[in-house]
């Protein structure tokens, strides 16, 4: 039968979101299992701003598996993406052979079909394999009827990625096996345990493009002095704060704790031999602003965060969101993209007091920040009850239209 003509069997749809580390994962003790050296937190990002869309399918029919990301075919053998493909499948024999009941409609010897997306823009240079892979691995645990804990399935795709698999409030337990069975994300509190945290991503504007994550925590892994005594002696009291301050919505303490983590975490990358810098001129800019503005109100109303690249992601309270972007318009004035600068949830509408201006006392800089994306707490992965969302049509090939 020709493969245009296929009739798949099974189709399904997940959706996954991004996560933000407010307690950075940065270095790992086994590069294969993807075993960190020190825990870490975050924080899953609302799915109507940022999600990957995965689409997985499976047939008989099938000659092999085969994975589009973002309308373009990539390579299969990437040795993560095998992982993740291996161990469901693992999972799935497993779950299959312990069963009474052997009538399982999926043939496991069955190849699959894999189409993902996101709907944000890759070339905003905002991390997509986490929600990428978390995706990857819901969508193919639902396909092969594998229940339990996934996020250490997740984890040997992209480390980040074990803690996209929950809403709310995620921590990863680095663990101590050296099989990695204890290393594994537990959600601390759903996205419905803080309303009031709102949280802004400022897209920077930047024409180079970072070292990887997995490389550069390579090299400081091996280099730098400052991330052992951070992971030794610094990451197990902050994650107990952390999840305290969680805990009570403190939010002065939660947003303490989170720009002193972003600190040491780029403190530790320039004390990585050769040094990697993330933030540019414009990171540094946003952070004087947040410490500028927190300081004119004598209390933090504001905190910043920044991963492996120049973007800012911002915290505040929702009383105080249309008064930091307001903020951020006088001091990043944006150009041409007025009306767009602004994505996601709305904010209100407020006026800058002369006062504040005048504490801030900051040079305006035109087209530093892109555009801003105004989101908030959000929920882990779901399964997209909707056909028509599918990614792929019945003969198994992507739709025309991503
Ligand atoms: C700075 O999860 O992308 O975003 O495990 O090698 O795929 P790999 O790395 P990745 O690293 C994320 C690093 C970070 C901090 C964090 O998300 O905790």
């Amino acid at each position: 039968m020709p493969e245009d003509k296929l009739c798949v069997a099974t189709l399904l749809t997940c959706t996954a979101p991004v996560n933000i580390a407010v307690i950075k994962y940065w270095g790992k003790r086994n590069e294969d299992l993807i075993l960190p050296i020190n825990s870490s937190l975050s924080v899953t990002l609302h799915q109507n701003q940022l999600k990957t869309t995965t689409t997985v399918a499976s047939c008989k029919h099938f000659k092999e598996d085969r994975i589009w990301l973002n309308g373009k075919e990539v390579d299969i053998n990437h040795p993560r993406l095998q992982s993740c493909l291996r161990e469901i499948r693992r999972l799935a024999r497993k779950r299959h052979s312990d069963e009474e009941n052997k009538s399982e409609k999926l043939n496991l010897s069955q190849k699959v079909h894999i189409c993902s997306v996101n709907n944000f823009p890759t070339a905003a240079g905002l991390a997509s394999s986490a929600a990428g892979y978390a995706c990857l691995v819901y969508a193919l645990a639902k396909l092969y009827g594998v229940q339990g804990e996934l996020s250490k399935v997740a984890r040997q795709g992209s480390g980040s990625a074990c803690r996209s698999m929950y809403g709310g409030f995620v921590q990863w337990i680095m663990g101590n096996r050296s099989d990695g069975k204890d290393s594994i994300a537990e959600e601390i509190h759903p996205e419905t345990h803080w309303p009031q945290l709102r949280i802004l991503i400022l897209v920077v504007s930047s024409e180079r493009k970072p070292v990887g994550s997995t490389t550069g925590m390579q090299t400081s892994v091996k280099t730098s002095p400052l991330l052992k005594y951070r992971a030794e002696s610094v990451v197990p009291q902050r994650m107990k704060e952390m999840v305290d301050a969680i805990g009570k919505r403190n939010f002065e303490k939660f947003a303490e704790l989170t720009m002193k983590d972003s600190n040491q975490f780029h403190a530790t990358c320039g004390d990585t031999y050769p040094p990697i810098f993330y933030l540019n001129d414009v990171s540094k800019r946003i952070m004087n602003m947040v410490h500028r503005y927190n300081s004119h109100y004598g209390h933090i109303k504001a905190a910043y965060t920044f991963d492996a690249g120049p973007n800012a992601v911002i915290f505040t309270l929702d009383e105080d969101v249309g008064e930091f972007v307001e903020l951020v318009k006088e001091y990043f004035p944006p150009e041409t993209n007025g009306e767009l600068f602004l994505k996601g949830l709305t904010v209100s509408k407020v006026t800058l007091s002369e006062e504040l201006k005048s504490a801030i006392g900051m040079e305006p800089c035109s087209n530093g920040i892109d555009y801003i994306i105004s989101t908030k707490v959000g929920p882990g992965p779901q399964m997209v009850e909707d056909t028509s969302c599918h990614l792929l049509g019945l003969d198994g090939l992507p739709k025309q239209n991503i």
